[in-house]
């Protein structure tokens, strides 16, 4: 079992032909509204493609926490945790989506805000109990840091998506066993624009392996025994939105049977798939789409550095 502790978001996407300046008044082409958040994304990555996965977070009682509460059922993500909270709106996050594919993302964390130390007491059971618990920076830090000393140390597995990017430095960061930045997030984590140095030092802080996202560039798993460079399969991304929760989600399904570097191969190929279609849930793959994209591109080897 994944436990996915994290944000639940409605995405209000508005389509630009290029992200504003400050200052800048532009127009938009087209508004959507799509279920997102990085941890119900996540949540759902891993569902789609055939994990069991329980979803940890909180709603608001709207509208809103009504429909992302139904989209997380069914994608058959398993709800017991999501707790309804009243007088506070569920998440909500405005993001623009450039022509070039890129976008600019504004959240209101919400109900987001009430995931804290009180939250994990009420759950700290199921989550101990689980196989690998994935988490993202869309909650309070505060919150991360409490679960992972609470956390055994041995089991469960601890993914970190350190998005949206902050100072991490005081968490008890050997008891993460994959960090997944990308590379912005991992010059801010060590001040680092080397990959392999920046890996490096939070090798040396304690996290057990670095697996920093590099675009077009692919993928590079660091830990005490190698530096290796896992190639990108190249797409024609058209929104990037949501392609990190892709990879995220798929590496914690592949992680359940699979080492690290067989693992990675399935979360590039469910990034490059996201980035191809609009939207943050809707755009996550299943898995014939990503078995065929490996098969497609021979993707699958990797080389060490
Ligand atoms: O990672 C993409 C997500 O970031 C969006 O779905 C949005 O809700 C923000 O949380």
């Amino acid at each position: 079992m994944i436990c996915v502790v994290g944000s639940i978001n409605t995405d209000l996407v508005i389509e630009v032909e290029k992200i504003p300046r400050p200052g800048e008044t532009i127009a938009g082409k087209s508004l959507a509204h799509y279920p997102g958040g990085k941890g119900a994304n996540q949540a759902v990555a891993a569902a789609r493609l055939g994990a069991q996965v329980a979803m940890f977070g909180v709603l608001g009682s709207d509208q809103s926490g009504d429909d992302l509460r139904a989209g997380l059922l069914r994608n058959n993500v398993d709800v017991q945790g999501v707790e309804r909270a009243e007088d506070i709106p569920s998440g909500l996050a405005v993001i623009s989506v450039a022509k070039s594919s890129e976008n600019a993302i504004t959240v209101v964390a919400g109900a987001n805000a009430l995931v804290n130390r009180q939250f994990i007491d009420r759950h700290i059971k199921q989550l101990s109990r689980c196989d690998i618990v994935l988490l993202q920076l869309e909650i309070p830090l505060d919150t991360i840091d409490y679960l992972l000393h609470l956390l055994p140390s041995d089991r469960p597995l601890v993914i970190l998506d350190p998005a949206p990017a902050q100072d991490i430095s005081h968490l008890p960061l050997d008891r993460i066993d994959v960090l997944t930045p990308n590379e912005n997030e991992l010059e801010l984590l060590t001040g680092s624009c080397d990959i392999e140095v920046g890996s490096r030092l939070l090798i040396s802080r304690g996290v057990k392996n670095v697996i920093c996202t590099a675009g077009a560039d692919g993928a590079y798993l660091t830990n005490a025994n190698a530096h290796t460079h896992f190639p990108a399969l190249s797409v024609t991304p058209i929104d990037a939105t949501a392609a990190g929760d892709a990879f995220n989600g798929a590496l914690a399904w592949a992680l359940q049977t699979r080492s690290l570097s067989d693992a990675i191969p399935y979360a590039c190929a469910a990034g490059a798939l996201a980035a191809t279609k609009k939207g943050a849930q809707p755009s996550l793959p299943v898995l014939g789409e990503i078995e065929k994209m490996l098969k497609n591109k021979g993707q699958g080897t990797h080389r060490a550095k």
